[in-house]
């Protein structure tokens, strides 16, 4: 890529040397929040391990600011792997044919939280593929079920495509938080990973429509999704400036064998965390996970995480016997492992990077809640 002109007179000079002071850092997240898209492109492509190096220094130190070495957990609750939806990067995808579909019910699921509940987990997430049994209304009765049972916890959905008035629905319900990626912000691209019904358009009016029910809301995209460029990128992180999400989610794309992208390189650990420390520069009180792709990528792929500046961990609470036909991508790790287990390997994790465990609801430290 052609060096902008004007980059020179911008790229500020922190980047050549280590960050050593909150001042630095802020005023390092203050210019970068100024980059157009050559500049954030650029910077991308062209980091040297030095300015990597600052990026992360800086991004630890506001993570430190805003939310200490905390690390905060959300118990996740893979609950259908029925999708109508079909993203070509994804293992559960409608055409897929090898995949064994299961669907919990609902009092599996509220059996999910209890145990959850008793690890200490006070943010339950339910994620599931596009699944047309588990409409709005069921989701919404189950909701209110999971904060009658448990109000001290916070409750995430992360469900998909919905209309407005689903959203609305399940915000009254009592729904606290709702992930759901933008994938990537760069229309041409978007089209190229996803089959033509499915369009970034509509992926970005049910961002802001999630907005507008009152959610915390998450967004977020792969790194390294094939034909994905540092300018696809730029957008994702000028996109995000626009929305101001309180939470995003991003992690390596892993190629899936029985997807069309099974050929694919993965995304790579470098420019993962590369993005994650520009992340908490540009948005230094997001909550930021360690994602299991990153995992998946590299043995201490989450401890790398943490350290380029993320703040959550996402351990599955699913039932250990679906946990394998929940298969996005290949070689997903802790499919294995009970609940119990996952808690007690993330606790030794997390301290062995030198950061703690939050048992808190781990809400933005900025959050005031709408009234419903
Ligand atoms: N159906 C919901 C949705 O679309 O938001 C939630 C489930 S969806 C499978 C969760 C996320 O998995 C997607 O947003 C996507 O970014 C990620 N994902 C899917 N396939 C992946 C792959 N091959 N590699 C890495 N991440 C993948
Ligand atoms: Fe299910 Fe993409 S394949 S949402």
């Amino acid at each position: 890529m052609r060096r902008p002109e004007t980059l020179s007179l911008q790229v500020p000079a922190a980047l050549r040397q280590p960050v050593t002071s909150l001042e630095e850092a802020e005023s390092l997240s203050q210019q970068l929040r100024r980059f157009n898209r050559p500049q954030l492109a650029w910077l991308i492509e062209q980091a040297t391990p030095e300015a990597e190096a600052a990026l992360r220094q800086a991004a630890g130190l506001l993570r430190e600011h805003y939310y200490g070495r905390k690390v905060y957990l959300r118990g996740l609750i893979e609950f259908s792997n029925v999708c109508q939806n079909d993203c070509f990067y994804c293992g559960i995808r409608r055409s897929n044919p090898s995949v064994r579909r299961y669907r919990l019910s609902e009092a599996q699921i509220l059996d999910c939280c209890r145990q959850g509940y008793a690890l200490g987990y006070r943010t339950f997430v339910l994620q599931s593929g596009e699944d047309p049994a588990y409409p709005a209304p069921r989701l919404a009765r189950l909701v209110t079920e999971i904060r009658r049972r448990y109000p001290a916890a916070a409750l995430t959905l992360s469900v998909g495509e919905l209309s407005a008035a689903d959203y609305r629905l399940l915000r009254q319900a009592g729904a606290d938080r709702y992930l759901l990626r933008h994938e990537t912000a760069d229309a041409g691209h978007y089209a190229s990973l996803h089959p033509a019904d499915q369009t970034l358009q509509r992926r970005l009016s049910c961002l802001r429509e999630l907005r507008a029910a009152g959610f915390q809301v998450g967004s977020g995209f792969m790194v390294g999704t094939p034909g994905q460029t540092a300018d696809c990128l730029a957008q994702d992180l000028l996109f995000l400036q626009e929305l101001q999400p309180q939470m995003i989610g991003i992690g390596p794309f892993i190629p899936q064998h029985d997807t069309p992208l099974s050929q694919a390189e993965p995304g790579r650990l470098r420019q993962t965390l590369l993005m994650l420390s520009l992340l908490r520069l540009l948005f230094p009180k997001a909550l930021l996970p360690a994602t299991t792709a990153v995992g998946t990528l590299h043995p201490l792929g989450r401890e790398l995480a943490l350290s380029a500046g993320a703040n959550v961990l996402m351990p599955n609470l699913s039932p250990q016997e679906y946990r394998k036909d929940y298969a996005l991508y290949d070689n997903k790790i802790c499919t294995g492992d009970e609940a119990a287990e996952c808690r007690a390997c993330l606790q030794k994790r997390v301290e062995s990077a030198g950061f703690t465990i939050d048992t808190s609801r781990g809400d933005p430290v900025d959050w005031e809640e709408t009234k419903l």
